[in-house]
Parts: C-alpha cells; sequence; structure tokens
C-alpha cells in the first residue's frame, strides 16, 4: 500500500501528519482548505499590505526582470550555488517575480511556493501555466507566513526567499523554523535590504532637498516625493528592533550584515555569510531606479543625479565595501552534522540610558521641539494624540510618553519642510533630522481610569542610540484640554 502522508507538509496545530492532497490531519483531524490548487495553511490570520493585482505593474516585474533577478542570485552565491537546489521552498514568492526563473531553469527537483497571501500565489500560479512550466517538476502552493509549523523537520535541501525576510515580524523565530525544515546540509538564501545603505541613501538625498530648498523654497511634487521617500527610510532605520512600533509597517526591517549573521547562527545555521546582493559603490547604478519608482520628472532625476556624488561620496566612504550594495545575499548552511550549540531565539533587551541634554547635544546645538499632547477618555482607557516636531543633532527615533506607568512611544520621522526652513537653513542640524522631524500619532493607554480628571504624564525624547532626555516629568494632563510643550 502506498503512503499516503504529505511528504513535506505536517499539521500546523498537532504536528501529526497530513494526508498527502487533501489537507486533513491523520492525528486530530483538522482540515486545511485547499483553493485553486493552494493549501492554505494562513487562513486570512496574517495579511500583506501589498496589493496583489496591480504588484507586477507597480514593481515593473516581468519575465525578464524575474530572469535576471535569477540570475543575479546565482552570480552572487558564485561557487556557493549548488549543482541541484534539490528539493526547495520558496518564501515569500509573490507574484513569481524570482519563481518563474527558478521554475525554468528546472533548477530543483521539485518545489513548494509559499506566501502569505493566496491573491498572489493565484498570479504566481498562472505565471507558470501561461509560460508552459507548471509541470516541469513537482511544484505545490501553500499559504505561510512564518507563523505556521506547516512544513514537517528536514524535508528542504533549499529555502530560497527574494525580498521577503524584511516583511517577517519575528525574524529570530523565522530563521529557527527555517533551520528545522532543512535537511542537514541544506541551505538557505534570502536577497534583503541594507539599513546601512539605505541610511546613506536617505542622508545625501535630504542634503540635495535641503540645498535646492535653500536655493529656492518651493515645494514641488517631485520634491516631496522624494521627501517623502527620505522620511520613510528614516523611520525605518530609526525603528529598527523595535517589534512593537514596527508592527502596523508592511516593511519592517532592514538589516546589518553581521547582526543577520549572528541571529542566523544563533537559530542554529552552522555558516551564515552577507553578501553584497548588488554592488554599487558610488550609488549611481540604484538611486536612477529609485527616482523611476518615485515617478519624478526627467529633469528632476537628473538634476539630482548630478548632484548625487557630491553629496553622497562623503558617507559612501564610510562604509566597507560589502556594504556598498543596496542589499545583501544571505546565505546560510545547515550543518550535516546535529546541532552543537543549543538555540536562543531571544532578541537582546536594549535598555535606554537617561541623559541629561548636554550630555546629547555635548554643548552644540541644543535640542528643540514643538508638541501638543490630546488625551480623551474612551470606555478602555485614555486615547492620546500626540502631534508637533522635535529635532536634535543626534538621531531622534520617538517621543515617549508615560501615563500610569504605561509607556507609549510616537515615532519622529514625518517631512517638515517647513520646520527644516526655519531651524536649519543653515544646516546646524543634521537635515535629514530636520527635514523629518514630524510626530503624528494617536497612543492608547488601555487599562487607565476614565472616571479621572487628571493624569500624570512623562515625556522623553527617545534617541536611536537608546539614550534618552526627559523633557516633561511630572506634567498634569486633562483629558480634553491640551498639553502644549515647546523649547
Ligand atoms: C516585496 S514582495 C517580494 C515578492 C517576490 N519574492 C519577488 O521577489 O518579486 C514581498 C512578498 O512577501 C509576502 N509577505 C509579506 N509578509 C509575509 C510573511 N509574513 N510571510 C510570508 N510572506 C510574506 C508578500 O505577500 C509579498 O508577496
Ligand atoms: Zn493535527
Amino acid at each position: 500500500m502506498s503512503d499516503t502522508r504529505s511528504s513535506v507538509f505536517q499539521c500546523p496545530a498537532c504536528k501529526g501528519a497530513l494526508l498527502a492532497d487533501a489537507g486533513c490531519c491523520l492525528a486530530c483531524g483538522r482540515s486545511f482548505v485547499t483553493q485553486d490548487g493552494i493549501l492554505d495553511f494562513v487562513g486570512g490570520h496574517f495579511r500583506t499590505q501589498l496589493d496583489a493585482a496591480s504588484y507586477d505593474a507597480s514593481h515593473t516585474i516581468d519575465d525578464n526582470l524575474a530572469e535576471t533577478d535569477y540570475q543575479r542570485f546565482r552570480q552572487v552565491a558564485a561557487h556557493r550555488w549548488p549543482a541541484t537546489l534539490g528539493s526547495i521552498v520558496e518564501i515569500g514568492c509573490g507574484t513569481g517575480g524570482f519563481s518563474r526563473a527558478m521554475i525554468g531553469h528546472r533548477d530543483a527537483t521539485d518545489a513548494v511556493l509559499t506566501d502569505v497571501s493566496l491573491d498572489m500565489l493565484r498570479i504566481c500560479r498562472g505565471h507558470l501555466d501561461r509560460l508552459g512550466i507548471a509541470s516541469v517538476l513537482p511544484v505545490r502552493f501553500a499559504t505561510y507566513s512564518a507563523n505556521e509549523a506547516c512544513f514537517r523537520d528536514a524535508v528542504f535541501d533549499t529555502c530560497i526567499g527574494s525580498s521577503v525576510v524584511h516583511h517577517i515580524a519575528d525574524v529570530r523565530l523565522f530563521l529557527a523554523d527555517v533551520w528545522r525544515i532543512l535537511k542537514p546540509g541544506g541551505r538557505a538564501c534570502f536577497i534583503e535590504p541594507s539599513l546601512r545603505y539605505h541610511r546613506v541613501l536617505a542622508m545625501a538625498f535630504a542634503d540635495i532637498i535641503a540645498m535646492l530648498l535653500a536655493r529656492d523654497a518651493t515645494f514641488t511634487p517631485d520634491r516631496q516625493a522624494l521627501h517623502n521617500w527620505i522620511a520613510e527610510a528614516r523611520r525605518g532605520v530609526m525603528l529598527q528592533g523595535d517589534l512593537a512600533l514596527l508592527d502596523g509597517y508592511e516593511d519592517k526591517h532592514m538589516f546589518v550584515g553581521e547582526t543577520f549573521e549572528t541571529i542566523a547562527l544563533e537559530a542554529g545555521f552552522a555558516a551564515a555569510e552577507a553578501l553584497p546582493s548588488s554592488p554599487d559603490p558610488s550609488g549611481l547604478g540604484g538611486i536612477g531606479g529609485l527616482l523611476a519608482r518615485l515617478q519624478v520628472g526627467e529633469a528632476f532625476a537628473g538634476q539630482v543625479m548630478r548632484l548625487w556624488p557630491g553629496y553622497a561620496n562623503r558617507y559612501l566612504k564610510l562604509l566597507n565595501a560589502r556594504d556598498l550594495s543596496l542589499g545583501y545575499l544571505f546565505w546560510l548552511t545547515k550543518s550535516d552534522q546535529p546541532r552543537a550549540v543549543p538555540s536562543s531565539t531571544q532578541a537582546e533587551a536594549r535598555e535606554p540610558r537617561r541623559c541629561d541634554e548636554a550630555e546629547v547635544t555635548g554643548g552644540g546645538m541644543p535640542l528643540r521641539w514643538v508638541l501638543s499632547l490630546m488625551a480623551q477618555a474612551t470606555s478602555d482607557g485614555l486615547r492620546l494624540k500626540v502631534e508637533g516636531w522635535c529635532v536634535a543633532i543626534p538621531d531622534i527615533k520617538s517621543v515617549r510618553v508615560t501615563i500610569d506607568g504605561i509607556v507609549c512611544e510616537a515615532p519622529v520621522w514625518l517631512p517638515r519642510a517647513d520646520v527644516h526652513l526655519a531651524l536649519n537653513a543653515d544646516g546646524r542640524y543634521a537635515t535629514w533630522n530636520s527635514l523629518c522631524c514630524g510626530v503624528d500619532s494617536e497612543l492608547r493607554f488601555a487599562g487607565t481610569d476614565r472616571t479621572r480628571r487628571e493624569f500624570q504624564v512623562s515625556i522623553d525624547l527617545l534617541f536611536d542610540d537608546d539614550r534618552f532626555v526627559p523633557i516633561v516629568t511630572a506634567g498634569t494632563l486633562r483629558p480634553g484640554a491640551s498639553f502644549e510643550l515647546a523649547h
């Protein structure tokens, strides 16, 4: 009698065997729906904010780009790329921007293509059908969001992902799951964005915008589009490691090569390498594409490209060779021996350190802020609107508010060209800080007593390097009345 159990899937609820093709657990009886040939483990519990229907068009993905990206993977991996990828699982395959080429090359013996989104997988499947490659090797489709233990232990030779790990909230848990599902000697490879390189791009673009504003302070849509990109990139850099603040954002992480390597080793991998995925020492290779995606006019793009070297070189020269790339190819190898070091999936807790203003400014330019807080009592506690801006020479991450021992943070990131022009026309603060100093958040202090008329509030400015400066230590906040502060 042939074995009817799935060779790669298991029941995520009880880890029991699944009846092949039926998605039914032989141990606990749970069943998982198959829709359009896609086995659905996520069941809508997690989702992406990306729109599947417009994804190819908005990201200029077509079969040629899939082939280029696939060749880039191979070229960067160089001698590490094996003769065959064996049994492969792809994470976050999206519309198949990588999978189309990979399947077409018949590099694997069989493949499981996964994504958090059923819609993405449907489109990916459609592309394989259109290209006539859906059955060149056994290909299965399943939803997976890194939160489901839906794969059996040690069943894949290769796990691959292109621009997906930075969407996954808990990267440590994800890598531990990848380690578990790989066979001994198996490998995982991911292309992901670099934090250091994005910091340089944002800082250099900010200097360029500041210079253009100094010449003539008009707010054109082109300038605004680039300014918005700078603010989002700065926000991404500032919020790194803060899972609570990153929660609402689709793009959660940018990575530092050696930090990712450490996390991968802690997840059990025997070796982890961060390789530059698209070396671009001058930045000019990548910024043209970036400006095109922002849909700025040709004249503006040309102007920024001409100004670029003069502004970017001062930052680019601070990066070492492997960081001179928009992203990394992470290449992780699972030992064929049993794991020697016990895994740790705990992130190091970062303890903020209290400082006074003089300590963070070093006697230089003062901290500046204008903030307005408005509290409202609701059935489940206080809701607090925090608006305004704050600027310093060191990078401010957030405004931290504590009420009744409950702590919430409002990120500092929104574009505020007006504040920049009023405060930093002479460039004494870093321009990415003055251009992106806006705060506009609604914080929830659940469990506070709604009948009280007054609350004690303390407010700190929290810096990127985990220092904080208290700016209000015992203020009195009254629901319905605004609480203003300026310095
Ligand atoms: C930037 S796209 C990349 C798509 C594809 N790999 C490519 O290179 O064209 C990110 C993909 O990750 C998926 N995604 C987002 N969050 C995810 C998660 N937690 N687990 C798995 N996939 C996720 C999205 O649906 C999307 O398809
Ligand atoms: Zn089960």
